[in-house]
């Protein structure tokens, strides 16, 4: 098959975002709204040239980290427009084949639409993706005539009143023939007012030379929605978010409420699960079957095993196995390993700790640095004091212990299996297997002394 390129213009400060952040670093649906484009385009490319320019070393950082193979950074030193944008990568190019066009900001056009694209390349000079939008407001029109036949593409602030009432807009998305693009980038001109060459003036160009001009219509305009300010991301995310939640509830996931569901792309959730309302789902968080999540829960980079029960809880980087229950108002920090069956119950805080099956930790505990063995009962109020000030330290409980309420255990510390602590303890020096552990002032009891304390009525 012939060559198959892309160049993806991203060079751009993004200034309607107000924001310090290059535009398309900016996080959508767990990933920035790059990715979703490298994503979609690495599917067809052989090699992608990725214009980079404002902030472009951030973005060139960011994108080393991810494994994506093939591309190849191009700087566009100051911003001059789309079309000066190409020129710094065509050079790049090999003189025949094809080369899609995309735009950095316009992450919702999907891998089959560019195939789509694509494919129709080979029976032009070069095909434009479009849309016909509710709100064609900002985009570039197509203009056709009256034949039906494309000939321009005019920007928002050129357009006669007929042709703003045109809704068939130019996704910023082409596929050219690489030989018709070197002959006539160098011909466009600078814009009058801005002194920016814009690429789409390459089309009347290759019109007025009789070149055959392709139109491939998006079937959802939806895809071709392009990010240049903080609402329009908004917009893309709901439209992605609500693709995400389709997916999944057609793989038997209930979502009781989609719109007040908040699911990162490339989560997984097994079926049978169900999902309920105010509950964020993020990053490379995987959801085995038959759990019930929320609501008002938040997960992220989180491992949870099937038949878990996770409600009004905040969880980040851990591993909860199956039939584990958590909440509701629990805090699983980074580093949890906890086992089958566990219980964490209500304000209990448990950060890199390891719980073993079967073990509880039912009500307002703070569990840090700890390895819990199996069948543990911490009683209500157990704190693990595990920072002197200046170190953390761990604490060892072995199995089928049991900590009696509000007690403290001071770490580094270690209790043997089978031991009892008494309730209102404070514990810093190990414990024996098998031992009962008081470690609290004796109760005295002085009897008719109360009076002298109580007021008289
Ligand atoms: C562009 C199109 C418009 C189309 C819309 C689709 C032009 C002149 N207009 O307008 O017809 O409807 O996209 O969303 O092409 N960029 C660079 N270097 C530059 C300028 C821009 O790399 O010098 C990059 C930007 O980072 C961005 C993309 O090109 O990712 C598009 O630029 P933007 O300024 O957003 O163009 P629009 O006004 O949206
Ligand atoms: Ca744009």
């Amino acid at each position: 098959m012939d060559y198959v390129g892309a160049i993806i213009l991203a060079a751009g400060q993004g200034k309607r975002m107000k924001s310090s952040v290059p535009k398309v670093l900016h996080n959508l649906c767990g990933k920035p709204i790059i990715q979703h484009v490298l994503d979609h385009t690495s599917s067809i490319a052989d090699s992608i040239y990725l214009v980079i320019g404002y902030q472009g070393e951030e973005v060139k950082e960011y994108l080393n980290k991810t494994n994506y193979y093939n591309i190849e950074f191009v700087y566009q030193e100051q911003q001059r427009g789309t079309g000066d944008a190409v020129k710094m990568a065509q050079d790049l190019l090999p003189d025949n084949g094809k080369v899609l066009v995309l735009c950095g900001d316009t992450p919702l056009i999907s891998a089959e639409s560019l195939k789509g694209l694509f494919q129709m390349g080979s029976e032009h000079d070069v095909v434009i993706l479009t849309a016909k939008v509710p709100n064609p407001y900002g985009y570039g029109r197509i203009i056709r005539d009256k034949d039906n036949r494309v000939i321009t593409i005019e920007e928002e602030k050129n357009l006669n009143p007929n042709q703003a009432k045109v809704d068939e807009i130019n996704t910023g998305t082409y596929c050219f023939a690489i030989d018709k693009l070197k002959k006539y980038l160098p011909q466009i001109e600078a814009d009058s007012d801005k002194g920016e060459y814009y690429l789409t003036d390459i089309i009347s160009l290759m019109v007025k030379e009789g070149h055959s001009i392709g139109a491939f219509l998006l079937d959802d305009y939806r895809e071709g929605l392009g990010i240049n300010d903080l609402y329009q991301l908004a917009e893309a995310a709901k439209v992605m978010r609500n693709e995400i939640n389709y997916n999944l509830m057609t793989e038997g996931v209930t979502i009781v409420d989609p719109d007040s569901t908040y699911i990162d792309k490339g989560v997984s959730i097994g079926n049978d699960t169900i999902i309920y309302p105010q509950t964020l789902i993020e990053g490379k968080t995987e959801i085995g079957s038959g759990c019930q999540i929320g609501p008002n829960t938040t997960i992220r980079d989180t491992i949870i095993k099937d038949r878990v029960m996770l409600t009004n809880s905040v969880v980040e980087e851990c591993i909860i196995r199956e039939e584990a229950k958590i909440g509701p108002f629990a805090y699983l920090r980074p580093g949890n390993d906890i086992g089958h069956g566990v219980k964490i119950g209500d304000f209990v805080e448990v950060k890199n700790s390891n719980i073993a099956n079967g073990s509880k930790i039912p009500h307002l505990s703070y569990v840090g640095d700890a390895d819990v063995g199996e069948g543990v009962n911490f009683g209500a109020g157990t704190i693990i004091v595990n920072y002197d000030g200046t170190h953390k330290h761990r604490t060892m409980v072995a199995r089928n212990s049991f900590i009696g309420c509000n007690s403290n255990l001071i770490a580094p510390l270690k209790i043997g299996e089978g031991s009892y602590i008494a309730a209102g303890s404070t514990i810093n020096k190990d414990v024996a297997e098998g031992s009962m552990v008081f470690a609290r002032c004796r109760q005295e009891n002085k009897p008719g002394l109360a009076k002298r304390f109580l007021k008289k009525e």
